[in-house]
């Protein structure tokens, strides 16, 4: 018999390709779409019902009852049901007692880490890492997957104008590009190289889509984003999750434009199935889909699951619409059973991918690696190099332990474990982390360190403790001053209407700053806070966000010069909520405003004529520009910016030109510098940003040394929406490379 043995060149091929089809989401003839279909022609409708339901373990009673569901597949997937021993028992029943021996998927907010915990993806984010990022998700997986976890509710990659939200901190900022870049790294870390690793989990893109446009900055409330701003930003990290074959998505609470997303066909089946031929499945968000009828989108919960599955909403987590009404909407022909069948399929299929058919056991002996000393290590570098220098005046940062008496430690955020933690970080343990107070005492010696608390908490406004901590500072040759935000006040549910620092930090911070010695602030937080007048009293100040376990060595290392900070912002800093919405790739307007034109009020000559102050897009008391902009970040050294060339100043519209630039480290540290590239439409069918991110690079220069940059820039990297088609459009283009979204050397091009 002629049998084919395929040489290893054919195997290779075939590994590659397999490979290469899971990178990019593209269809995979890996056998689990026969799969599906022979075991949805097997499955019974209940038992179809069960695999479109994620429930709790406590929904059918006693545990008794919770394993006779399990027997009777009254559910596919459970929500926050961990632990080896549990999960390996109940996946036992469910493929050992049931009919069809089909695996569960266990589901769980794994947002920054499950038991190490890294900082909040916002500030994650600041790192401009995705290859640390990367390494973080899949460590997260690595820990979260010793519990049974196979499928992690993350990345979140809201994109969001407005730091008033609370979740904020676990999104990725407000650029399309970088959050996009870090969306594809967080799903690789999740999945790995292969989804059928013990290690690797599910990714879940959420919240699809719109979420972060919540109005005012109120969490849940409604967005309504012109389809341009839509598939041109808000869209752009979903995209990229789904190239990076993230197995699932959660459609989000909000309503877009009038429609619940969690029952919109124009985003769960134009968009994501027809237009980017996703085949993994979409999940609700909690109870998003009874919401439906409180948005009076549904006249009940009936219509509401109707409408949810003509929409193409797979699974429901943790409400039971679909479990209560699929046969009554069968039989009132409201829905059909091939929708059924799909949505099934579409679970089947992950389920498979997974290899959970194969073994849905987990090793009880796995969760010895479990907060690994590499972990903590590499948490503690995501941590430094997520921190945010944004001043350091007459060079007060670095500290030399070697030359400094005694430093004040004190705040509410010096020595606050969970704080630190930052939002969604349930499984991480307040035992686990190591505070500042902690690591700078370990650094320097219990000696050197007089620590004052000064508040209990970010909201405290007793000021019992003020007197104390001017003692402090008194005798010590500097201060470091830990505020910013208890990890309750983002997240979830935890938007703020004003985004000053809580209780009464200002007022510590300004009696500090009387005492004349050198103050670095470090701010713990998760969001950007309206810090204007805090950057004026401090001669230096860290924006560490909540930087997970390991924040306390990772800030030590920085205010003690082990390393340079090397984070830059990933979204704007306002001067205060009146900005809001602000972001750097704002349109110019027709009345684009200018020093020249604008008069702070304070020095509005009184009774000013009207029309004496120039009609042009500021305010009167904020002006046009934010407090800080996108991508800002200082360094221990300086870089400086030269030689900026292009292979061509003109490309075709299907061609490419490579951008070249020279950076020097001037300084006397070697450091990182996160070099940009910004682009600028100047005209187009619709009106075009002042500057879009096209590109970085997060580049180590040793001290008095060159680096040469390289970009390739295609004309397919200029597309846009224009609400008619998405196109690259020929005429005149500015392009920056640069430190920051403010500055940088300036080049022109033209696409033919
Ligand atoms: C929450 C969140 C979502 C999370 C889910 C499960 O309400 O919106 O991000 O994954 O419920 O906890």
């Amino acid at each position: 018999m002629n049998t084919f043995k395929p040489s290893l060149v054919v195997l290779f091929l075939l590994f590659a390709l397999l490979a290469n089809s899971c990178k990019t989401g593209a269809p995979v003839n890996d056998g689990a779409d026969t799969m599906a279909e022979k075991m949805v022609a097997r499955m019974t409708l209940d038992e179809k019902i069960g695999q479109m339901s994620q429930l709790f373990d406590g929904y059918f009673g006693d545990y008794e009852q919770f394993k006779q569901a399990i027997r009777e597949g009254r559910f596919g997937s459970l929500l926050n049901y961990l632990g080896a021993d549990k999960v390996n028992e109940a996946q036992r029943i469910a493929v050992e007692e049931s009919r069809l021996g089909i695996p569960l998927l266990i589901g769980r907010d794994v947002i920054h880490g499950y038991r190490t915990i890294f900082p909040i993806p916002l500030g994650m984010a600041a790192s401009w890492n995705p290859e640390a990022v990367k390494a973080a998700f899949r460590i997260a997986a690595a820990e979260a997957s010793t519990q049974g976890i196979n499928w992690a509710f993350a990345p979140m990659i809201d994109i969001t104008w407005d730091p008033r939200w609370g979740r904020i901190a676990e999104g990725c900022g407000e650029d399309p590009y970088l959050a996009s870049t870090l969306a594809y790294a967080m799903v690789e870390g999740l999945q790995g190289d292969s989804l059928t690793d013990p290690a690797s989990v599910a990714a879940c893109a959420k919240h699809y889509a719109g979420y972060g446009f919540a109005e005012a900055g109120r969490d849940y409330n409604t967005t309504y984003i012109a389809e341009p701003v839509l598939r041109n930003v808000v869209l752009k990290p979903f995209k990229a999750a789904k190239d990076a074959g993230a197995l699932t998505f959660m459609s989000g609470f909000n309503e877009l434009n009038g429609i619940p997303v969690s029952a919109d066909q124009f985003i769960l089946k134009q968009i994501l199935r027809d237009e980017w031929g996703f085949e993994g499945l979409v999940i609700s968000d909690w109870a998003s889909v009874p919401q439906i009828v409180d948005q009076g989108y549904a006249v009940d919960e009936k219509d509401a699951a109707a409408k949810a599955i003509n929409a193409g909403l797979d699974m429901e987590m943790a409400t039971t619409t679909y479990f209560d009404n699929i046969k009554t909407l069968l039989d009132e022909k409201k829905i059909t059973m091939e929708q059924i069948d799909n949505a099934v399929k579409n679970i089947l299929r992950v389920k498979y991918k997974l290899g959970l058919f194969e073994n849905p056991y987990v090793d009880p002996e796995a969760e010895k690696k479990i907060l690994d000393p590499s972990f903590l290590e590499h948490a503690r570098m995501v941590a430094r190099q997520s921190t945010v220098m944004l001043k350091n005046d007459s060079n007060t940062l670095p500290l030399f332990a070697d030359k400094i008496s005694s430093v004040a430690v004190i705040g509410p955020l010096a020595d606050s474990p969970r704080d630190q933690m930052g939002t969604w970080s349930f499984d991480g343990l307040p035992e686990n982390s190591v505070t500042p107070l902690e690591a700078i005492r370990d650094m320097i010696g219990d000696r050197k360190v007089n620590y004052v608390q000064g508040l209990k908490y970010s909201r405290d406004r007793t000021k019992d403790q003020f007197s104390a901590a001017m003692a402090a500072a008194d005798r010590s040759d500097a201060i470091l001053l830990f505020i910013g935000e208890e990890w309750i006040l983002s997240g979830e549910g935890q938007s703020r209407g004003n985004i000053d620092l809580p209780g009464a930090q200002s007022e510590l911070l300004t009696a500090l700053a009387a005492t004349g010695k050198p103050l670095v602030v470090i701010i713990m937080a998760g969001r950007p806070l309206a810090i204007g007048d805090e950057l004026k009293e401090s001669d230096a100040l860290l924006y560490a966000w909540h930087g997970g376990t390991m924040a306390g060595p990772a800030l030590a290392d920085l205010i003690f010069g082990k390393e340079s900070p090397s984070g830059k912002l990933p979204v704007t800093f306002v001067k205060g909520e009146g900005q809001i919405p602000f972001y750097y790739y704002r349109k110019n307007t027709g009345r684009p405003a200018s020093d020249r034109t604008w008069t702070p009020i304070d020095e509005i000559p009184v009774e000013n004529p009207q029309s004496s102050l120039g009609y042009e897009s500021f305010h009167l008391d904020y002006g046009y520009t934010p407090l800080l902009p996108f991508g800002y970040g200082l360094s221990y050294t300086t870089f400086t910016y030269s030689d900026l060339t292009l292979s061509d100043d003109e490309m075709s519209i299907t061609g490419s030109i490579t951008v070249k630039a020279t950076v020097t480290n001037g300084g006397e540290w070697d450091a990182d510098e996160i070099v940009q590239l910004y682009i600028r439409d100047r005209v187009g069918s619709i009106t075009r940003p002042i500057k879009e991110l096209k590109g970085y690079r997060r580049i180590t220069i040793p001290k008095g040394e060159t680096a040469e940059v390289e970009f390739t820039l295609a004309a397919a990297d200029l597309a846009f929406f224009n609400g008619r088609e998405t196109l690259t459009e020929p005429g005149e283009f500015d392009l920056w490379v640069g430190p920051n979204s403010d500055e940088g050397l300036h080049a022109e091009f033209i696409v033919r």
